[in-house]
């Protein structure tokens, strides 16, 4: 087992944290193309979104595994499609290689615990239909798919919406499975590969 800090991503980490998204969604079997076109210098902009929003990183002392953006509520830039009374997760990606052994889980439980401490009545997202283990990791963490808010941005990219109600205490433990359950979201022993 590992220990893995989730914590808010340092300015000398951008860079790093940024080229891991692009390279976790250039990874992506089943992707349309190869390539991401100019989607890839927004997903490498973590500095342009730490200016709006709060960028979180997976961190193995120096090495980093991955990064999420964890939208507070509709009044950020990087708000797409929220109401009033949601947070929201984007961008987010671990590095392919430590992909499987709970990275992604545990950063979308850092966000739920963000939102919840910030007394947000859901978390919303959108994500690609080639997207499958990241539909696996949201649904395990109890959020549903509202099709009704799903988005077609570009005819090649169809977007489907995901939802998690905060209401109640939450699940047993307060955590995402496979996160750690009830342990800190700073530090959590994180599955063996
Ligand atoms: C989605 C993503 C962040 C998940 O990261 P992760 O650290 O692998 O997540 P976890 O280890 O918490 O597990 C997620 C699920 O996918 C499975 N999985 C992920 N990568 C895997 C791999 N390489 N091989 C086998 N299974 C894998 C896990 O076993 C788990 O499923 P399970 O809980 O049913 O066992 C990662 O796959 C990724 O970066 N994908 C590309 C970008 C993306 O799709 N982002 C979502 C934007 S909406």
């Amino acid at each position: 087992m590992s220990a893995v800090e989730i914590r808010p991503a340092r300015p000398e980490e951008y860079a790093g944290a940024g080229a891991i998204v692009v390279a976790a969604y250039r990874a992506l079997p089943g992707a349309p193309t190869g390539e991401l076109g100019g989607y890839a210098a927004e997903l490498a902009d973590v500095a342009g979104r730490a200016a709006g929003a709060e960028v979180l990183v997976a961190a193995d002392g120096t090495a980093l595994l991955g990064c999420v953006t964890f939208v507070r509520d509709p009044s950020s830039p990087l708000a797409e499609h929220l109401w009033p009374d949601e947070a929201a997760i984007r961008m987010l990606g671990v590095d392919p290689a430590a992909q499987g052994r709970g990275v992604g889980a545990a950063l979308v439980d850092a966000c739920v615990t963000r939102a919840r401490a910030a007394g947000r009545a859901a978390v919303f997202l959108h994500s690609t239909p080639w997207m499958a283990a990241a539909h696996r990791l949201y649904e395990r963490a109890g959020f549903q798919r509202t099709p009704g808010r799903d988005w077609q941005p570009l005819p090649e990219v169809p977007l489907l919406a995901f939802r998690l109600a905060l209401v109640g205490p939450g699940p047993a433990g307060g955590g995402v499975p496979g996160a750690g359950g009830d342990m800190s979201v700073s530090e959590i022993c994180l599955r063996d590969t």
